[in-house]
């Protein structure tokens, strides 16, 4: 596990940018193809809108998932989807068959068999994807794996309904077999409102972000909380 840690947001920004870049870069030459699961929540969203001003990306051989969604519609304030629509799919060309979201619109169930249904089509049934972006909660959840939920204990699913009782809301997450299947993990950690979160962490505590862990796969932690 790597901690890269960086004295303001913006240059945290434009190392992940440049990190993605060539990962994508490196797996389009390596294997035709980048597969991403991107993050939902705010901290990755500066990230996105650089990811769409790149000349190097290539976009054409790009395929986007997400780590989670919340179960919405995809025009809702709420949807990660909506979120990175704005900040990159609106700017960015990737072709529409390469963009695989969440259902949200659908019930939990449904939306989270039809997604596992996508990833093993799109990855191959022993496939992985190249990059799992995630970012933190406050609690130490990561994607919608929330401490104490019965998810994180998933050991074979790679998409299970969540229901968050902290929000009263369903979502849908990867599990930890999922991310920790990837090739590439990058962690986002941004604000001040993250330092105890960091502490927590680094004193051991078994949270759900401290549990991804890539079993054939590389693990950076990218952090600005100054
Ligand atoms: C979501 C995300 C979630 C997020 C954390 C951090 O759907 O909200 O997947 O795991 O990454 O809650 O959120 P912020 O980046 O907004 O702090």
């Amino acid at each position: 596990m790597k901690i890269v840690t960086f004295s303001a947001p913006e240059e945290l920004y434009a190392f992940a940018h440049r990190r993605i870049e060539t990962l994508a870069e490196e797996a389009v030459r390596d294997r035709g193809r980048f597969t991403a699961a991107l993050s939902g929540g705010s901290t990755p969203l500066p990230l996105y809108r650089l990811l769409a001003q790149s000349a190097r990306m290539p976009w054409d051989s790009v395929h986007l998932f997400w780590s989670d969604e919340r179960c919405v519609p995809p025009d809702d304030p709420e949807s990660n989807y909506a979120a990175a629509k704005r900040m990159l799919l609106d700017s960015a060309r990737i072709p529409d068959d390469h963009v695989h979201r969440i259902p949200g619109e659908d019930s939990p169930t449904d939306a989270a068999d039809a997604y596992q249904v996508t990833l093993r089509r799109v990855l191959g049934e022993n496939g992985r994807l190249d990059l799992v972006l995630l970012g933190a909660g406050a609690d130490g959840h990561t994607a919608s794996l929330f401490p104490e939920h019965a998810a994180l204990e998933e050991t074979d699913r790679w998409v299970l309904p969540v229901h968050v009782s902290t929000a009263s809301a369903w979502r849908v997450s990867m599990t930890l077999p999922a991310i920790n299947a990837a090739r590439d993990v990058l962690i986002l950690v941004v604000g001040r409102e993250k330092r105890e979160l960091l502490k927590r962490i680094e004193r051991g505590e078994d949270l759900p972000v401290s549990r991804v862990c890539p079993t054939r796969g590389r693990l950076a932690w990218l952090v600005a909380v100054s």
